[in-house]
Parts: C-alpha cells; structure tokens; sequence
C-alpha cells in the first residue's frame, strides 16, 4: 500500500443509544488547527470551551487549540495542570470542577482535554459529572492517548486507600466525547519512554487483530516498527487509523463491556491489563535504567504473562508468547522487570482488579495468533507461571 498523508476520519458508534452518541476521530498532521472549525458544527453558538493541558505538553499546542477555538469564533480559556498517575485522582477532578464552576460554565460548556491518557481520563471523568455532564473533546497528544485512551468513552482516576494502596481506574464513568483529534505532529516532542509506552497498546491490538477484522495487523507492524519508531508521519497515522478502527468495532460491538461473549467483547482490550494493573502502581520496580512502570510498560509486561499463562494451561502454542515477547523488546519495552513481590501477593492484586466477579478471576487470555478468549477463575499454578515469566 502506498502511504497516504491525508488525513483519517474514523466514525465511532457506541451501542447506538442516545445516551452515546457518534462521533468522529481526525486523525492526521495537523488537525488541531480545525479543532474550532470542528467544534464549531458541533456545539450551540454560546458554547465556552475550557482547555485542560498538561503542561508537559509543549505551550505552543496549547496556544494552537486556543487560537484555532477563537478563529472559530469560540470563548475559550486555558488552564494548565501535571499529568501523573499521582494526579490522576479525585482530588484532581475536585480541582478541575471548582474551576469549571468559578468560570461559571453551563450545561453548554465543552471540556478540551489536550494531553496523554491521564489528561484525558480525568478531564473527561470531571466533564461527564460536571452538572450531571458537559461535553467534552479529545485533543490526545501522546501515541498511548491516540491509539487507545481518547476513544471508547472510559473515563475515571486512580483510588488511594488508607494505608497507601494504588488501585487502578477504580473510579469512573463511560462519557464518550463529542470529538477526538489526534494531531500526530503532536507526537515528535514526545519523551522516547512515552512513546514506547504507546506502542504497547499497539502490540496488544495486533495480538486481538483477527478477533476484530484486522488480521494482517501484526505482520503490519512488524514490518513497520522501524519507521514508526522513527516518528515517519505516514506509518504514524496507518498506525493509529488501524488501532482507532478497531477500537470503535470493539466498542460499536459491547459499549458498556457486557457481552459474555467467549472473545470477550469489549473486556477483550483488557488484554494483559489485569496483571499490568496489578504490578503498575508498585514502587521498588526497575528494568534496564528505568525505575517504576509506565503504563504502556506494565501492559506489556501483562500480555507476555497472559501469553505465558495460557501456554501453560496448553490454550496457545508458545510462539504467541515468543513472538509478543520479540515484538515488546522491539518496541523498547520490558520484557522482564526487577523487585516484584511474590507470586501470592500479586494474584492478591489481580483479584482487586475491577474485572473480577463475585470474586471470580476473569483473565482475557490469548487462545491463537490474533485471538483471545476470557477465561473464568484459571488454574493458579498457570497465573504463577505467567508472573513468573516476568521476573527479572
Ligand atoms: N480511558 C481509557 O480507555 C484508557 C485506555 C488506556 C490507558 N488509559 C490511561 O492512560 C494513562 C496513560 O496515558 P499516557 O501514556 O498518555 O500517559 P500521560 O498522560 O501521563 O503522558 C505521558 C507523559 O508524556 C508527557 N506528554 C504528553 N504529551 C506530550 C507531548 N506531545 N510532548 C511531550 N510530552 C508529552 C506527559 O506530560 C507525561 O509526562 C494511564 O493512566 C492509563 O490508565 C486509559
């Protein structure tokens, strides 16, 4: 195929409710000099937009999304904060409401989130309960946020419990946004880190490819891993296009992550995330000369263990694994990570995770090349065998 710098526009249709409405994703260089053209279509005359942005995000997009909502004839104003997983917590969308508030914005303000994952997860959580729910706009400004975060409608932020434990997203709502655009000349000022990190939900999708009509998609990357880690603008939107198409057939299949579907439906891109989940918040982690695990990191590590897991438990032949494995270390990511507690004490973990039922252990688990399957309460010698493959 010949590369296209045009840009993408993926239509995504959650569940087709009027709760959830469509909504495109715009995909390509650039596009955030129409996010006022966009908004403009989309929002009443008096719409105020609130433009949250990470201040790890270079000033100068921050200025473009202001610029290009006023062009439009839009009141906007920008408020800056720091992304972390350490701010991605309660008290970050309290702030974030008290703002809204103070500036008196209605039930016709819109939320512009210009950032990575965390940016996106509690900015869209503080629009969906602002005054019952505002609008809100992705502006994704990290691969992770672009191939995966920004689409789908899952939003939410970490709980701390007293004692100091992390869990996960524990805390949410499925607010879809009116728009996501993904600019990817966003993507060059990007940390080498945070860009691998985004990559891991890129191997994830190609290991669930033939489940959702895109089964070429792992021979696809391979071959072009070179040039999308060299940021090349044309694989760089192929890339993101192909991971936001199947996105939005996964989420057009099971919104609301409900189907009890053997392939999992939506749980299905929950691949390797019940072990990540698991190891990513622990401090005393390291690999290489890294300490701690990004998220894309953890994810990684994840689906090597779910690959090594369902080996045991002879559902996958051990080249799913290997070729994961290969492809990972490709991507710049962990395949192995020092300091992780024992095996008991991370299953202890994994039942914390929000995918557990009646305190049922549900793994979403690689059955073929492209094909996974949930699998309810697996034998606890293969979750050990699967941490175990991670061990440093
Ligand atoms: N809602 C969902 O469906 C969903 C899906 C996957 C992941 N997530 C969440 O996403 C989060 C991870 O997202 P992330 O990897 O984007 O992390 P992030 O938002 O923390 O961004 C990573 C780092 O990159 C910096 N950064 C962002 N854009 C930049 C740019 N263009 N140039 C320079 N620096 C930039 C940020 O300041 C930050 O330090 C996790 O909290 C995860 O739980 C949510």
């Amino acid at each position: 195929m010949v590369p296209s710098l045009e840009n993408r526009t993926i239509r995504v249709s959650p569940g087709g409710s009027a709760a959830s409405p469509a909504y495109d994703v715009t995909i390509g260089p650039g596009v955030l000099h129409s996010l006022g053209s966009i908004l403009r279509r989309l929002c009443p005359s008096e719409a105020r937009a609130l433009v949250v942005h990470d201040s790890g995000v270079p000033e100068r997009y921050a200025a473009a999304a202001l610029d290009s909502l006023r062009s439009a004839g839009l009141e906007a104003i920008a408020s800056s904060w720091r992304a972390s997983e350490s701010t991605k917590t309660l008290h970050g969308v309290e702030d974030l409401l008290s703002l809204l508030a103070r500036e008196r914005f209605d039930r016709r303000g819109v939320v512009v989130a210009l950032g990575g994952g965390v940016t996106g997860d509690v900015a869209g959580f503080a629009a969906g309960v602002y005054q019952r729910g505002i609008a809100w706009v992705a502006c994704p400004a990290t691969l992770l946020a672009m191939v995966d975060s920004a689409v789908g409608g899952k939003t939410g932020v970490n709980l701390a419990l007293p004692g100091g434990d992390v869990l996960k997203n524990m805390v949410g709502v499925v607010h879809h946004p009116l728009a996501v655009v993904a600019d990817t000349e966003l993507l060059p000022s990007l940390p080498p880190r945070a860009f691998h990190s985004g990559l891991a939900e890129c191997v994830k999708h190609a290991m669930i490819g033939a489940d959702w009509g895109d089964p070429e998609l792992m021979d696809w990357t391979k071959a072009n891993l070179s040039k999308v880690q060299n940021r090349e603008p044309a694989p760089l939107v192929e890339l993101i296009a192909r991971s936001v198409s199947l996105k939005a057939t996964v989420v057009a299949a099971d919104e609301r992550e409900t189907s009890e579907a053997s392939g999992g439906g939506r749980m299905a891109l929950n691949f390797g995330h019940t072990f990540g989940h698991a190891i990513e918040p622990l401090a005393g982690l390291s690999w290489s000369d890294h300490s701690g695990l990004e998220h894309g990191e953890a994810v990684g590590l994840g689906l090597i263990a779910a690959a090594r897991c369902a080996q045991r438990m002879n559902l996958v032949s051990p080249e799913v694994g290997d070729e994961a494995e290969d492809l990972l270390r490709r991507c710049g990511l962990p395949t192995r990570v020092h300091g992780l507690p024992d095996n008991d004490t991370l299953i202890a973990r994994m039942r914390h995770d929000k995918k557990v039922r009646g305190g049922t252990l549900r793994l979403v688990l690689p059955v073929a090349r492209g094909r996974v399957r949930v699998v309810a309460e697996p034998p606890i010698k293969a979750v050990a065998a699967g941490l175990t493959a991670i061990r440093a």
